[in-house]
């Protein structure tokens, strides 16, 4: 979709099989299978679970990469640009890493270095893009109090770039967050804070990732997007929609799913316009597979394809945009 426009990219995050959004949609999978790997449907894929800490690193020093690398290998075998999501985050964090309270300084540091070191690794050259860290940030922009803030402060953000840079050279380093696509807000002001206060420290960044989470009845326009993006354009090299998806409030209806088919085209819109927009990824596109029926109840529909396959209007309005 992406193809005439200077973005690299126009992408869907997949899930691996066997997690609870696919249980029961067996019958579903060859259809969905077949779109997810139509170059001319998305160029680009994230794994929306698989390469998370809960996953990669369950027990201390125990890794695992089978359901990363279902991603990562479908990424190889259809020619899509791979972004690799998430190496540190307070959520979808190992039990082990979370559950203890005496942490060391000395231990943290050292449980990061090791994580990265190992996952980073792994994957290197395959990712061309980490989200290094992910929502570091509370809803009014201070530094969210996750395990590792609360041991190390604001300078476990500053290692985990350090050690990702080291261990994987070539792949960009991104911040990752939701709640950061509007120009005037304390949360996006939240996100240049912590750009601004690597680079002080002279550690590398890329991009600045909005995860662009969006409410079909309330959505920015592509002015706001672009008035976003050239200010974190301001401090990095690039900027990319990792994670988007509109909700709707249940049923959707026609009004609604024209709600929905701008928020996606304003998207668009922006991004193909905005030098240094690298690309769109959509947090999954078959409904079905979506988070946002079992996280937010009441609302839905949030992907491009509806149960029956038939396609969201969002879909031509992007097609048309890009
Ligand atoms: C979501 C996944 O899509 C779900 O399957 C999982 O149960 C919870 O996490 N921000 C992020 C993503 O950075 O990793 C989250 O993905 C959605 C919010």
């Amino acid at each position: 979709w992406a193809k005439k426009t200077g973005m690299m990219y126009y992408g869907a995050a997949t899930d691996t099989p066997g997690q609870r959004e696919r249980a029961g949609y067996e019958a579903q999978y060859a259809k969905y299978d077949e779109i997810l790997k139509d170059p001319k449907q998305f160029g680009q894929t994230t794994p929306t679970n698989g390469m998370k800490w809960l996953f990669t690193e369950p027990e201390p020093g125990v890794f695992n990469y089978t359901e990363g690398d279902f991603v990562a290998n479908l990424a190889k075998d259809t020619g899509k640009i791979l972004r690799c999501h998430a190496l540190v985050w307070h959520s979808q964090l190992a039990p082990w890493v979370e559950a203890r309270t005496n942490w060391t300084k000395a231990e943290m540091r050292e449980v990061i270095t090791r994580h990265i070191t190992n996952v980073a690794g792994y994957w290197k050259g395959q990712c061309y893009a980490w989200d290094v860290v992910n929502e570091a940030l509370d809803e009014d922009g201070s530094y969210r109090k996750s395990v590792f803030y609360n041991v190390l402060g604001e300078e476990y953000i500053k290692l985990a770039f350090e050690v990702t840079a080291r261990v994987d050279p070539g792949t960009k380093l991104y911040y990752n967050d939701y709640g950061i696509e509007r120009p005037a807000s304390v949360k996006t002001a939240g996100a240049k804070r912590l750009v601004q206060m690597l680079k002080d420290a002279g550690v590398r960044i890329d991009g600045v990732g909005m995860q662009a989470h969006l409410h079909a009845d309330n959505h920015p326009t592509a002015e706001d997007h672009e008035n976003t993006m050239r200010q974190y354009l301001e401090l990095v090299e690039e900027v990319a929609f990792t994670e988007l998806d509109v909700r709707i409030t249940d049923p959707a209806n026609e009004t609604s799913l024209e709600w929905q088919k701008d928020s996606y085209v304003q998207v668009a819109k922006a991004c193909a316009k905005v030098k240094g927009c690298v690309g769109i990824t959509v947090w999954d596109f078959y409904d079905p597979f979506s988070w946002v029926p079992y996280t937010f109840p009441g609302k839905g529909a949030a992907g491009l394809w509806f149960e029956d396959f038939t396609e969201h209007p969002a879909v031509q309005g992007v097609v048309q945009t890009l």
